[in-house]
């Protein structure tokens, strides 16, 4: 299958499960509108694109894999609404439209993002036709990758300490980007039964894709266009912070993609059938949104 049709149709297994969310009649239904608000919101579901791709390249019905793919996506959702809060990035556009707490108020972002972690790992839990062993280690993983060792380390790193040179730069992306794709990856691997080295090999794909992604994400801050791009420009400045554009420049930087990129892609070269995911490596590269 072609690349763009594959992806369309993990996409559109994805948006559908996750519009089957959080759609009860409740007394607190603010708190509901606010979470499908962002989940909902156009987001580009690499990570759990990531999940199904390596639950359909370890022999499993790729669809099995989706409430492993959304939980992982609903922990990224909170990490953005968070993310996005005064007493962190404190910016107002996301992905096009206003932030969560612009739309909600402080008080239900943060809400919202608290109720979107347990349900994530409900999700897990309930995912029908995986193996209890199955399910137990993917709360391992996912659970790292969004713990104090993982995302909201990098993100205390980020917005509490701030880094300086390049070696803690790469840690703080490794930890507040390259964790949560890694999982996303191991996710699939998990729900497909790999072994160990297949895992290993996965992880390492998606580290290296973490990075690389990150420091993209880092130009696109200096040099995107705020209208497809759907994030403010320049708000990593404003917020004083000091990025990989810093210490490298944007040409050091477009190297440094390069060159991740081609370690995540040799992860993979023993793999048959990596097509799919190198070219989602390539594309990656030159992402303008
Ligand atoms: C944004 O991630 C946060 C970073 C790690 C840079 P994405 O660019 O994957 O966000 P969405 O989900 O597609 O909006
Ligand atoms: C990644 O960093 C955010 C998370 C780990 C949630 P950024 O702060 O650069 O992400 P954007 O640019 O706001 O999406
Ligand atoms: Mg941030
Ligand atoms: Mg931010
Ligand atoms: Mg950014």
């Amino acid at each position: 299958m072609e690349y763009q049709q594959r992806y369309r149709a993990y996409q559109e297994a994805i948006e559908n499960y996750l519009h089957g969310l959080f759609t009860q009649d409740t007394p607190y239904g603010k708190l509901y509108e606010s979470m499908r608000y962002s989940i909902l919101a156009g987001g580009k579901r690499i990570r759990p694109v990531l999940t199904l791709e390596f639950a359909r390249l370890g022999g499993l019905d790729w669809h099995l894999a989706l409430p492993y793919a959304c939980a992982l996506e609903l922990v990224h959702n909170y990490s953005l609404i968070h993310d996005d809060l005064p007493c962190m990035d404190d910016d107002d556009l996301r992905r096009g439209k206003p932030t969560n707490h612009k739309v909600f108020g402080e008080t239900l972002a943060v809400l919202a993002g608290d109720a979107l972690q347990p349900e994530a790992f409900r999700l897990i839990a309930q995912a029908p036709g995986l193996s209890a062993q199955s399910r137990i280690d993917a709360v391992e993983v996912l659970a790292k990758a969004c713990g104090a060792d993982g995302m909201v380390g990098g993100q205390v790193l980020d917005t509490v300490y701030g880094a300086r040179d390049e070696a803690s730069l790469t840690e703080l992306n490794r930890l507040k980007t390259g964790a949560m794709i890694a999982a996303a990856a191991e996710l699939g691997c998990v729900a497909a039964g790999m072994s160990a080295e297949q895992r290993s090999q996965a992880v390492e794909f998606a580290q290296q894709l973490g990075l690389a992604f990150q420091i993209r994400d880092d130009m696109l801050d200096v040099m995107g266009d705020e209208q497809v791009f759907g994030k403010p420009i320049g708000s990593d400045r404003e917020e004083g912070k000091i990025t990989y554009v810093d210490v490298r420049g944007l040409d050091g930087c477009a190297r440094e993609v390069e060159a991740c990129t081609a370690r995540a892609k040799a992860a993979l070269e023993q793999w048959e059938d990596h097509a799919f995911l190198w070219e989602l490596a390539d594309r990656l590269v030159g992402r303008n949104q």
